[in-house]
């Protein structure tokens, strides 16, 4: 597969060894802009590998990966983080947020780390939390929330730079079902109320029944799965 037309993000050919471990094996992948696409797979198969790669956290040994059809391996290391901070959002399966700020004040850090004024920033940083329905924990710690209302908050702070691409690892990996399920409810409808594309490891089918498309991925190497209804 070369790269599809009209793919938002794609991959192909990716080979990424760690020592003697081969992580990737020939891993392809294609997002379009909007679309919600699911990496399925068992532990250790390389879909966390294969999600920072494109994220242009990791570089691979080998391959090409596009993003709006520009060869990342031939951006510099500035331009690949400015993608990061401005084209792309993150939430991994423990939210990372930072424990001496507040809630409202993690979802404004990204504005903030690109120049937002604070009350700019927090401004918009409580829009994003009421669509995710942590408006409420606005004043508290992340010490002070569960596991949902933190991944939730989680999410606001991925999608407050308005991400053309959110990266999600895992969402839901440390939450029971009820607040997995209501995660991933405003998760793809807050992606989708603003066109942003999400890939979205995960190695739960009921986790993936949110996506668009399923990719599996299986010692290093990936193919389509048409969604079986
Ligand atoms: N930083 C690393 N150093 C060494 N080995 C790694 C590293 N990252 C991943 N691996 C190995 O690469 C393989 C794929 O890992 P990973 O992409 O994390 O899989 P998954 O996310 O599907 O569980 C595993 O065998 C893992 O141990
Ligand atoms: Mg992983």
């Amino acid at each position: 597969m070369t790269h599809p037309a009209g793919s938002l993000l794609a991959a192909d050919k990716l080979h990424k060894a760690y020592g003697p471990t081969v992580a990737l094996d020939g891993a392809e992948f294609s997002i379009h802009p909007g679309e919600v696409v699911a990496v399925m797979g068992p532990s250790g198969s390389g879909k966390s590998t294969l999600l920072h790669c494109l994220a242009g956290i990791v570089t691979p040994d080998s391959g090409s990966i596009t993003y709006q059809g520009r060869e990342m391996a031939t951006m510099s290391d500035a331009q690949r983080s400015r993608l990061r901070r401005s084209e792309f959002g993150f939430v991994f399966q423990f939210g990372q947020l930072v424990p001496e700020l507040t809630c409202v004040e993690n979802v404004a850090l990204p504005l903030r780390l690109n120049g937002a004024s604070r009350k700019a920033a927090e401004r918009t940083a409580l829009t994003w939390m009421e669509r995710l329905e942590v408006d409420d924990l606005r004043k508290k710690r992340p010490g002070e929330v569960s596991g949902g209302q933190g991944q939730r908050v989680a999410v606001a702070r991925a999608l407050v730079t308005d991400p053309r691409v959110l990266f999600a690892d895992e969402p839901t990996g440390a939450l029971d079902s009820l607040n997995g399920e209501r995660v991933m409810n405003l998760l793809t409808d807050a992606a989708r109320s603003t066109n942003a594309a999400v890939v979205l490891v995960t190695h739960e089918a009921r986790v993936a029944a949110y996506s668009d498309r399923e990719i599996v991925v299986r010692d290093g190497r990936s193919r389509d799965m048409e969604r079986v209804v």
